[in-house]
This record gives structure tokens, sequence and C-alpha cells, in this order.
């Protein structure tokens, strides 16, 4: 399904996101054989440099594993198919340079069709002149147009609209792939498998069996140089709104008619638009200070001294349908806590009191990351002569069990998706507006629009969060239960 004659134009190449992320997925897929065969690489950015320099930058965006022999080898092919060409981002005459740099490429094909990606590592200021100017300058008729966009596509509802038709005036959906990177993580990729290839599952996942649900992120690290971007978003917007709600959306959809991604994406859709906007009282916000010798967030310069900007939240979703009413999802981010962790974990409800007493509820957790896995808490009895339940765990630890498996990298699963056409694991535009529907209200009060700021209570850097969290998860009915 990899075209030949393709051409991946990376916009922004000398940005974090093309750095940290666009570059090494390139380079992993390249080295696992995932780029077609003919692949050529563009990189496209302000910054005037020469081949030789932009090299450089490759050599030192990719990590050399320990022990790996043929990596030197191999990147420097990778770089060997690799060019760059500086130009700016709002004027038709950069594109149109950036155009004749590709159809020089391209004239060197052997087979007909021209295959273009054009990968917007961008921040948000320059993405509709961009998309406009793209497809003015270099779209091609005869061929494929695609173009990769990152978010934050909007602040809420509104100017999500705006961005979207804005860009839609240029490009079609068809054409458009918006990543959200946590469609790509494979343990997101495998709960349309756990859900719909296990029976034993299946009957358990609806309102008679599950009690709660909650969906954590957690990251030891705060804003460190990212202040000025974050504070203008807030961890609602960087990380609830669309990495947690797509996962939300897959763990609680139903099943889709077949694996297509109108299919996958019109069941997400359905489920998101039973969710009616957040109330403030099911939300509760939190800002890191310093402590351990780590700087508080609005030790931050380039943070406003000021600011209410929520680096934690933790808010309560309800979904309106027969197969969820009732059942409190929990959604949990936080920036500067003590530990990187992102799980979801499902209590199911108490076991009907008769033959025994303070049983522990079982839970059923699917680890994200770091180190994927899959874990139930059950009940079972003490070995031994006594008739005893305790409780232990059924435990799916990917290292464990899968030992030779290499888990791709999110970015990587994506780009590969991009590259084949299949638009399964990007966000549709419908998705978008309904995700913004339920968290806009919420927003324009922490922004202040109707009303004063709410103020987010204070946590030490390196802790577990908010103090209240605890009283706030209990308040929705999750059990804290006792260990073996
Ligand atoms: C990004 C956010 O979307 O996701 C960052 O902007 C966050 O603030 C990152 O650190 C987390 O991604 P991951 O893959 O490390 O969980």
């Amino acid at each position: 399904q990899l075209k030949n004659n393709t051409i991946i134009v990376v916009l922004g190449a000398s940005g974090d996101l093309a750095k940290k992320k666009t570059y090494p997925a390139l380079f992993g897929l390249y080295r696992m054989g995932f780029l077609p065969n003919d692949v050529k690489i563009v990189g496209y950015a302000r910054t005037k440099m020469d081949d030789a320099e932009y090299h450089k930058r490759i050599t030192s965006y990719i990590k050399k594993p320990e022990g790996d022999a043929e990596f030197d080898g191999a990147l420097e092919k990778f770089k060997g198919f690799s060019s760059y060409i500086s130009g700016g981002y709002d004027d038709s005459e950069s594109f149109a340079n950036l155009n004749a740099a590709l159809e020089k490429i391209e004239s060197e094909y052997k087979s007909k069709g021209k295959n273009r990606v054009f990968y917007l590592a961008l921040p948000p200021s320059v993405f509709i002149p961009v998309a406009k100017h793209l497809k003015e300058q270099c779209h091609v008729a005869e061929g494929s147009n695609r173009l990769i966009i990152e978010k934050p596509f909007g602040k809420d509802l509104e100017s999500a609209r705006e961005l979207l038709s804005s860009v839609k005036e240029h490009w079609t959906e068809d054409e458009t792939y918006r990543i959200d990177h946590y469609l790509g993580k494979e343990m997101v990729k495998n709960l349309l498998v756990l859900r719909f290839a296990n029976v034993a599952l299946n009957a358990a996942w609806d309102k008679n069996s599950i009690s709660n649900v909650q969906i954590t992120f957690k990251e030891p690290f705060g804003t460190e140089g990212r202040g000025g971007y974050f504070d203008e978003f807030g961890i609602i917007r960087d990380i609830l709104q669309n990495h947690l709600m797509q996962v939300l959306s897959i763990l609680t959809m139903e099943r889709p008619v077949s694996f297509s991604a109108e299919d996958i994406r019109d069941e997400k859709v359905k489920v998101l638009r039973a969710i009616p906007p957040i109330e403030r009282e099911d939300t509760l916000l939190g800002q890191y200070v310093g402590a351990n010798g780590k700087p508080g967030y609005l030790d931050d310069d380039t943070v406003p001294r000021n600011s209410n900007c929520p680096t934690y939240a933790a808010t309560t979703l309800w979904i309106h349908n027969p197969r969820w009413e009732g059942v409190p999802f929990i959604l949990k981010a936080g920036k500067a806590l003590n530990e990187a962790k992102v799980e979801i974990r499902i209590q199911f409800k108490d076991v009907t009191q008769g033959i025994f007493k303070d049983i522990s509820r079982n839970e059923l957790v699917m680890r994200i990351q770091p180190a994927e896995a899959v874990y139930l808490k059950l009940n079972t009895k003490t070995p031994g002569l006594q008739t005893r339940a305790i409780p232990t765990e059924m435990d799916l630890t990917y290292k464990r069990r899968f030992t030779d498996a290499k888990i791709p990298e999110a970015y990587e699963s994506l780009i590969l998706d991009a590259l084949k056409g299949d638009h399964s694991n990007f966000v549709r535009h419908d998705e978008l507006d309904v995700a913004w529907k339920i968290f806009t209200p919420i927003l324009h009060w922490i922004d202040g629009q109707n009303g004063p700021k709410p103020t987010p209570v204070p946590y030490p850097y390196g802790s577990r969060g908010p103090k209240e969290v605890e009283a706030f998860i209990t308040k929705y009915g999750f059990k804290r239960q006792a260990t073996e």
C-alpha cells in the first residue's frame, strides 16, 4: 500500500517537534523498511542552511542506541535522500520555490504519478497561510496530496471551527490527517481488540458491572521552558480535551460496523455526543508550586506572575446513553507530579453482600505508559487450609509476555498510517467539534470570560497532585482497595 514516487516534506524542520518526534519516527520507519523504496524527505523552515548543515542537525535529532552496529550506515543512507530548502511561511514565492525543488526531484521518477505528504510541524499561528500556499503552489494534479497537522486545533469551539474551516477551504477532509499522537500508542490501539475480541470483557463493559472509570495522565516535569505555550493553553487543552478524550471515546464507543476509518470514527462521535458539557462542580483545578529544589509554575520566567492557568485538572464526565448512564468517568492530568504514568483504571462494582464481607472490587487496569500492561485485580482464595479471599492480579505485562516485541513509537505508527492513506487513527473534524463542545464552557470559566477566574489549588512539585484529589475521586464512587 505504500506508494512509490513519494516525497515527505517536513515544514518546521528545525523546530522542536521535528527534532523530537518527526525525524526520529521517519528514521525508525526507514530502518524497519516501512518507507516507500524511493522516498525523498525534504526539510523546509525559515532558517537558512545548506544540506550539510541540515544533515548535521538530523544527526543530532536521532539518538544512536548502544551497540547498534548498523546505525551509522543507515543514518548516512537516510541523509542521502534528505534535503533542505529554506523559505517563509506566508509568501507565495517561497512556496513556488519549494514546488520547483519538489518538481526537480520528481523529474527523475521513472513511473507516472506524484505523491506529496506535507507534515506541518509548525506553530498554529502559521497553519492557515501555510495550508493556503501549499494548496496554491504545491498541490499536484496527478497523484496524491496529504496534509498532516498537529494540535492545538483552536482554543475553544469557535476558534477550532474557524481554523478547521480555513484549512478546509484548501484541503479536503480526505487529504487532511489530524494527529493526536495518543491514537498511535500501542495500548490505545489495543483497546479495540481488548474490548471487542474478548467476550469475557465485553460482557462486563457497562453500567451494570462498572462503578467508575479513571483515565489518568501524570508527568514528573513542569513546563521547563514551554511556559509561554503552556500558559496560553493549560492542562485541559494540552491533555484532557484531546488525548484523554480520544482514549475515552474508544473505551466507551459501541462496536463499529467494521474496522474502516469512517465506521470507527462514526462510533466515537456518537458516544461523544452523549456527553454534556462539563460542570464546574465536577472539576478540580491545581497549579504546582516550588518544592524539593524545583521551581513552581509561577517561577517560570515565561509565565505571567498572576497566572491562574491550571497545570493539574481532574474532571468527571457523564455519558447519557443506555450503556453508561450513571457511570462517572474521571479524567485526571497533571504536570510536575511524582511519576510518569498514563493509565485507564476501570473499577467494577461490589459483589453483592452475603457470603463475603469486605471483599475488594475488581479492577481492570490498562497501562498506556511506561511499560505497557493490562492487569485485572481479582479475589482469590488464600492457598491453604483457611477459606479467606485475598486480592491478587492477573498480569499481562508486555515486556514479560512479548519478550521480543518492539513496540513502535506513536509517531512511527501514525506516519505510516498517513503514508498508507489510512485515516482510522486520525481525528475527524466532527470529533474535534464535539470534544470542544464538552470543554468550552469550563475553559471560558477558567479564562474568566464570564466572571472572576477560579483559583487553582496549589500542590508541591513532585507530589501526587492536590491533596483534594482523593476526596474528589471518592465522591464519584472510587474505593481505594486493600492491597495484598
Ligand atoms: C503533548 C503535550 O501533546 O503530549 C505535552 O503538549 C505532553 O505537554 C505530551 O508532555 C505527552 O506526550 P507523551 O507521549 O509523552 O505522553
